[in-house]
């Protein structure tokens, strides 16, 4: 049902043939994740926000935890604290993260933190080490609750062709809920759909270039 297929960049993916869909570009899993979450999301918020050393992140859609361990990887060379929590309905098995290969794109630091924690991280925050904490929520967004709110929302869920009720703007309101004044919210996609009840949830929403393979993709930074 899921398996491992490699994209354009070499790097790996997961394609669940339930749904019909990978969990990342085809045009490249870590060129996608660097440009959308890491570039267009993370560093962007720190480059705005130079002074910070803590930052919190909120990912929907952990899955293979690449878009996390390529922000823990950012926050340990920026010296930022990390703060990450994943939610994820389907939490992917031990082995097959294993088997993505992903160790070859972060330091051994973290990957073998990572590794040692992952199962943990599930029931309970974990700290990774001195600059990052992590925890997954193995809910689905409609059940996940916070008492927080993040800097950053990294918005991975499966395509709205697949999966629409992840995109409806009850789901929508629900995530952006989580979400800080002044804090950022990145998407690999854009739609009109989207633009508009991201923009009715108090953000101003952006444009921007998308990862390859994808014109554009969205942006927005709460303002209430
Ligand atoms: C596009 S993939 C995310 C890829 C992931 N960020 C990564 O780097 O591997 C979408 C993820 O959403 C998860 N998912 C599906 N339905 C969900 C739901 N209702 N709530 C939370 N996660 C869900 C899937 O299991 C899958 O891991």
């Amino acid at each position: 049902m899921i398996e491992i297929v490699q994209t354009a960049d070499g790097s790996n993916t997961l394609y669940n043939s339930e749904v019909g869909e990978n969990y990342h570009s085809r045009n490249g899993a870590l060129q996608e994740s660097r440009h959308v979450f890491i570039n267009t999301g993370l560093q962007y918020f720190l480059d705005r926000n130079s002074v910070v050393a803590d930052v919190s992140i909120l990912e929907v859609g952990f899955g293979t935890g690449l878009n996390f361990l390529l922000s823990a990887d950012c926050c340990r060379s920026r010296q930022v604290r990390l703060n990450y929590t994943g939610i994820e309905a389907y939490p992917v098995g031990l082995d097959m993260l294993v088997a993505m290969g992903y160790d070859q794109y972060v330091s051994a630091d973290v990957w073998e933190r990572f590794m040692a924690v992952y199962p943990d991280s599930l029931l309970n925050a974990v700290v990774l080490n001195d600059y990052c904490q992590l925890q997954i929520a193995h809910s689905k967004l409609a059940d996940f609750q916070s008492a927080r709110q993040y800097d950053i929302i990294y918005f991975d869920a499966f395509a709205s062709a697949r999966q629409p009720e992840m995109w409806d703007e009850a789901a929508i309101a629900h995530t952006i809920q989580f979400l800080k004044p002044g804090g950022v919210f990145v998407t690999y996609a854009i739609t009109g759909n989207l633009k508009r009840a991201v923009k009715a949830l108090g953000c101003k929403v952006e444009k921007v270039p998308g990862a390859a393979g994808k014109r554009e993709m969205l942006r927005a930074v709460k303002i209430v």
